[in-house]
């Protein structure tokens, strides 16, 4: 694969699976801005998302969450980290597949839960029993990531650094 230096790269992939860290390095590598949909969603509405999801419900996040998407994928030549439930509205995912290049991070359900084991800020993680939640939404989600991905990438067993050199390699893109 070749990707133009205007196309967008955009992570997606469930919450745990490191697209805020990968998408971070990889942006730096390749010199590009990197943008991260919540946290641009967070600096706009002044509050975090825990307190968007406290008022609005999570059907107020979406709404809130797809405009961001809209917008972002609009510019040209970002990396994106999108939240793990941006796949969800069929909208979003033709801005997402037409946008960009879509990277599918994968993680397994133990990392998953050791990632996010001192996590308080993800509503849906709020929850007594996470492992059946991470499991419900890993089986209504996953065929929706696959659905728009043009690349999938396992996170597990590597090092940041090397995912992001995979990743680099698969993209066909040198590093300036
Ligand atoms: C969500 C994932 C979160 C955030 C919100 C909802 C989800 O993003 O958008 O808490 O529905 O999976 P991360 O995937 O970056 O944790």
């Amino acid at each position: 694969m070749h990707t133009p230096s205007a196309i967008n790269i955009i992570l997606i992939g469930p919450m745990g699976a490191g697209k805020t860290s990968i998408g971070r390095q990889l942006a730096r590598r390749l010199q590009r801005p990197f943008l991260d949909s919540d946290k641009v969603l967070e600096e706009r509405t002044g509050v975090d998302i825990r307190t968007i999801f406290h008022y609005e419900g999570e059907q107020g996040f979406r709404i809130r969450e797809s405009a961001i998407i809209d917008e972002l994928t609009r510019k040209q030549g970002i990396v994106l980290a999108t939240g793990g439930g941006a796949v969800l509205g069929e909208q979003n995912r033709q801005w997402l597949s037409t946008r960009g290049t879509v990277v599918y991070l994968r993680v397994n359900i133990e990392i998953q839960l050791a990632r996010t084991a001192q996590d308080h800020k993800r509503p849906l993680l709020q929850t007594k029993d996470r492992r059946s939640k991470l499991e419900a939404l890993e089986e209504q989600r996953s065929p929706l990531y696959q659905e728009i991905a043009d690349i999938v990438l396992d996170t597990d067993k590597h090092s940041i650094s090397v995912i992001v050199n995979s990743l680099i390699r698969q993209l066909g893109l040198a590093p300036r």
